[in-house]
């Protein structure tokens, strides 16, 4: 298993008080190598929480978080960034990409803090991954002068240019319409397949949850 999450338990607010708000609540997960997941469920049901538990954004009240058998809810802050930069890879509903930066200079920008500057491997891969989502043409060109399917395009190179296990997508498709929202998700599905990335997408988008290997939806604290 890549991921394991056993028994999770997080709420909002002080545990034991009045304003106590449960969101997940004794909760299990397994994802395979490789495997597809796709969480559904209704608005503030707890997705966005779950998620960010598995991108270690957060930490749970109870229960474990195992990524290739290790646990990471005991990981200090800095172990924590230091998984997240090695071996996961976020795209959001909003793509949350750099207005004055080009296409290009966006992509490669999750590489700069690594101080090593950007070798001529992570160029290629950079140019093959642009390529492979069609998007080349457009590379020096700023978010304001993209498509919003370009831009979400953009956000998921972004997100594999440190070729992570896992890609963790809270909405993809949430703000493309039809179309782009299709385009989008065939093209999550097969960089997933192509590349050996393992997908967990939230969304409410029955299109994007359908191409799936898994279908979760979450209820009640659990996933079902
Ligand atoms: N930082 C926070 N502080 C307090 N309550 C929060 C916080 N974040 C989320 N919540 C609450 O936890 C619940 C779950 O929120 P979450 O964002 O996980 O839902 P969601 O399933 O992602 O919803 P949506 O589909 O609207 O994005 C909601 O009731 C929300 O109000
Ligand atoms: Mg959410």
């Amino acid at each position: 298993m890549l991921l394991q999450l056993q028994n999770i338990t997080k709420g909002y607010g002080e545990p034991g008080s009045h304003s106590y708000r449960a969101v997940l609540n004794k909760l299990d997960l397994q994802v395979a190598s490789g495997e597809k997941i796709a969480i559904v469920g209704p608005s503030g049901s707890g997705k966005t929480t779950l998620l960010n538990l598995v991108g270690a954004l957060d930490q749970p009240e109870q229960g474990d978080i195992l990524f290739e058998g290790k646990d990471i809810t005991g990981y200090s802050t800095a172990e924590l960034a230091t998984f997240r930069n090695k071996h996961l890879g976020f795209v959001f509903q909003l793509h949350h990409l750099m207005p004055q930066l080009s296409l290009m200079e966006n992509v490669l920008l999750p590489l700069l803090p690594q101080g090593k500057g950007i070798s001529k491997e992570q160029k290629e891969w950079a140019e093959y991954l642009i390529r492979k989502v069609g998007i080349w043409e457009q590379r020096d060109q700023k978010p304001s002068q993209l498509s919003g399917g370009e831009c979400q395009r953009t956000a998921v190179v972004r997100a594999l240019m440190n070729k992570p296990k896992l890609l963790l997508a809270d909405e993809p498709t949430g703000a493309l319409d039809e179309e782009n929202a299709k385009e989008l998700t065939e093209l999550l599905v097969k960089l997933s397949n192509e590349e050996g990335v393992t997908l967990v997408a939230v969304t409410h988008a029955a299109a994007l949850a359908d191409r799936m290997d898994k279908k979760y939806l979450l209820k009640n604290g659990k996933l079902v």
